[in-house]
């Protein structure tokens, strides 16, 4: 008997698992809405113009491929500083963020939560619709997962938000979508996003920021909002960034851990906390990735291309939104999509149940996930009809 013949089949990905089965869909008018990646119009997944030049000066530049220290590139860290918590906050409140570079944002994350087991304990909330990785992520922490409502009838449901907020024990560790929330796209409002910080002071809960999509949703200051508001009134916290999807760097596993602490004077004794799990876990990150965003955050030239692509996806993700939404109009089914139009990111829900989703992929080769979530990058003028008709078929 082998030590691992016990073990049955696990059920692949909800997010990934999706990718590996449309690769393998031998139908040619497929269409792939499930994977966060952002798609050009002819929904292809390029790399961005800043990226390829500063790989160009890379290659001239890099003398050798020595690792990096266990926190990471300096470049990278200070300019993901800078942009996460803007030019004014970088210089007042910068010497109490602590950074460490991370495996894109899932490993800040995880990093995140093996420390903040640690220091506060194990209980943690995530929204109750939210990135399917969060939950693995906590259980596999060995953290208690908690759910908090988040999402009803095409909304967010604040007051049920706030009063489950109310109820939080001190210390609980509470999981919030910076911007552009995943899987739904519908934010908290500036207001509220102001009574949440306020009411996290008063009952010491400790907000754990996801930031995957700064610049999707309405542009790199406005989508900061929340954290730089948090920033402002004084809390600790931790936030989690990701150079996946707005530098286009999914494979190289770039992103950052900030964990704001009370004092700057502490703050070199939590980075001295930090670094051992980074050690422990695999030593220190990867340089390739972290180089190419450190040169285009410090050469103001490709800064600017860099964000004036940006701009450009916002602006097709939002076009696409807008498009998807006439085209269910035009084909008179019985219920309104409007909602979607005031979505931000690259993710809507479409109100679509699993068995309606499963039937979009069974039926109609669309992939999306089983929350009924679509990547709308996977829209062009093509096949956005083709989509809006699926999915009136399976409402039917
Ligand atoms: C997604 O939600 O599709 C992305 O964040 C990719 C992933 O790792 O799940």
């Amino acid at each position: 008997m082998g030590y691992f013949d016990h073990l049955d089949l696990m059920p692949p990905d909800p997010i990934l698992g999706l990718t590996a089965a449309f690769q393998s869909d031998p139908r040619s008018e497929k269409i792939d809405l499930s994977v966060g990646i952002y798609r050009n119009e002819k929904l292809q997944a390029e790399k961005m113009r800043a990226v390829i030049q500063a790989e160009k000066v890379l290659l001239n530049e890099e003398v050798d491929k020595n690792y990096l220290p266990i926190d990471g590139c300096k470049g990278e860290i200070q300019g993901i500083k800078r942009l996460v918590f803007g030019e004014d906050l970088f210089e007042e409140e910068g010497p109490r963020i602590v950074g460490v570079q991370g495996l894109g944002g899932t490993g800040s994350i995880r990093v995140g939560l093996e420390f903040l087991k640690k220091q506060l304990g194990t209980k943690v909330f995530v929204p109750e619709v939210t990135w399917a990785n969060h939950l693995k992520l906590v259980k596999y922490s060995n953290l208690e997962l908690f759910r908090y409502p988040y999402y009803e009838e095409n909304r967010v449901c604040f007051k049920k938000a706030l009063e489950a907020f109310h109820k939080m024990p001190e210390k609980s560790v509470v999981i919030l979508h910076g911007c552009c929330h995943n899987p739904t796209g519908a934010d908290f409002t500036a207001e509220q996003w102001k009574e949440i910080s306020a009411l996290f002071l008063k009952k010491r809960l400790f907000p754990f920021f996801d930031l995957a999509y700064q610049g999707f949703g309405d542009g790199l200051e406005r989508d900061a909002f929340a954290i730089r508001h948090f920033t402002q009134e004084g809390h600790e916290m931790a936030v989690a960034q990701s150079c996946s999807k707005n530098f286009g760097l999914y494979g190289e596993r770039v992103g950052t851990l900030f964990i704001l602490t009370e004092k700057p004077q502490i703050a070199t004794h939590v980075l001295s906390h930090v670094k051992p799990f980074i050690r422990a876990n695999y030593s220190n990150p990867p340089i390739h990735g972290a180089a190419i965003v450190s040169k285009i955050l410090s050469d103001p030239k490709l800064k600017q291309v860099w964000k004036e692509q940006l701009d450009e996806m916002r602006l097709r993700i939002q076009e696409m939104r807008e498009a998807l939404v006439k085209a269910l109009e035009s084909k008179s089914i019985q219920k309104d999509f409007s909602f979607m139009k005031k979505r931000k990111g690259m993710f809507s829900f479409t109100g679509l149940t699993e068995d309606q989703s499963y039937k979009m992929i069974k039926d109609h080769a669309i992939y999306l996930t089983s929350d009924g979530r679509i990547n709308v990058c996977g829209l062009n003028d093509e096949n956005i009809d083709r989509v809006a008709d699926a999915i009136k078929k399976v409402l039917a």
